[in-house]
Parts: C-alpha cells; sequence; structure tokens
C-alpha cells in the first residue's frame, strides 16, 4: 500500500529528474551549437586626437558596426552580452584593452545589426601612446543561457592605425 505521503514524494522525485534531464539537454544542445558570428566595422571617422593635460593621449572615433551574431542564439539563450575593444600594445604593456561600445542583445531578432556610433566609453591611453599606433578592434561576446554555463568567445579585426599626428 503506498500512501498518499509516498506517492507525493515519488512524484516530486520524478519530476525533478525530468527536470534535471531537459537542463542537462538544454545545456548539452547548447554545446551543439557551433556558432558562426560574423562581424565588420570600420573606423569612419577620427573626431579628436589630442594629449590630455594628464599627459595622456585621447582619441575620440566614429564607429560603424556591423555583426550578425544570430547563430549564437538557441532555445536556451536568455541574452548576449557584447562588448567592442580596442587592443594595442606598448612597450609598458603587452596588451592595453579598452572598452569603447557595448550593448545587450535579449533577443535572436535583434543580432543582426549595423549602427554608426561614437565611441561610448573613452579612449585614453595610460600614457602618450597612441600616435601611429596599430590596434586591433576586438568583438567579444557574453552568452548568458537559461540554464548552463555561461560561454564567451570574440572576433580579432585586425589592422587598424591612429594617425600620426594630433588632430
Ligand atoms: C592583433 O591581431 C593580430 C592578428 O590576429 C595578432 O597577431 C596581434 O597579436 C593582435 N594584436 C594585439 C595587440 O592583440
Amino acid at each position: 500500500m503506498h500512501s498518499f505521503g509516498y506517492r507525493a514524494n515519488a512524484l516530486l522525485t520524478f519530476s525533478l529528474t525530468i527536470l534535471a534531464l531537459m537542463c542537462a539537454m538544454a545545456s548539452l544542445s547548447d554545446n551543439l551549437n557551433s556558432p558562426s558570428p560574423t562581424a565588420s566595422v570600420k573606423v569612419l571617422n577620427i573626431n579628436r586626437f589630442l594629449k590630455k593635460s594628464t599627459g595622456d593621449d585621447e582619441v575620440g572615433i566614429t564607429l560603424d558596426i556591423s555583426a550578425d551574431l544570430q547563430s549564437l542564439f538557441t532555445w536556451n539563450t536568455k541574452q548576449v552580452f557584447v562588448f567592442l575593444a580596442a587592443e594595442y600594445s606598448t612597450p609598458k604593456n603587452i596588451l592595453n584593452q579598452v572598452s569603447l561600445w557595448d550593448g545587450i542583445i535579449p533577443a535572436q531578432d535583434g543580432a543582426k545589426f549595423s549602427i554608426k556610433t561614437k565611441n561610448k566609453y573613452r579612449f585614453i591611453d595610460q600614457g602618450s601612446n597612441l600616435r601611429g599606433r596599430d590596434f586591433n578592434l576586438t568583438l567579444h561576446w557574453h552568452v548568458m543561457p537559461k540554464t548552463g554555463k555561461m560561454f564567451a568567445d570574440k572576433l580579432v579585426l585586425p589592422g587598424f592605425r591612429l594617425p600620426e599626428s594630433y588632430r
């Protein structure tokens, strides 16, 4: 004879097992998805380029950012955080990383976009190293799932260079 309590408990255990299984499958199917995002970024204009009174270089730029991150989305994706960083090396630091722009993409239909924007965060060097400096623009993304582990990756867009002189 099974008591009510026993049956309720068995039902709960069964439900939890199914739930755990579904979560496992969700994150597993996420891992099976091999996304292939694409992006291209143009520097449309150098709006200003100066040495601040602190001695640090600052540059203001207008960017044209186009990306198709739709393949990052699965049914288990809650949202995608994306940011664009300028990456360059100087005699002092092998890697300087300056975040220029970021955004949150809540759904797949917003994951293909093209925007023209000024840098949202200031592009300031820790010193006076930006004249004639080569840099890469790197589009980073963090995929936040409904269940399972977050994952992050990036696309490197190499081959940019700042002007030789302030303007
Ligand atoms: C810029 O990108 C190139 C090619 O991917 C890479 O070799 C180089 O190390 C990058 N530079 C920096 C500072 O990350």
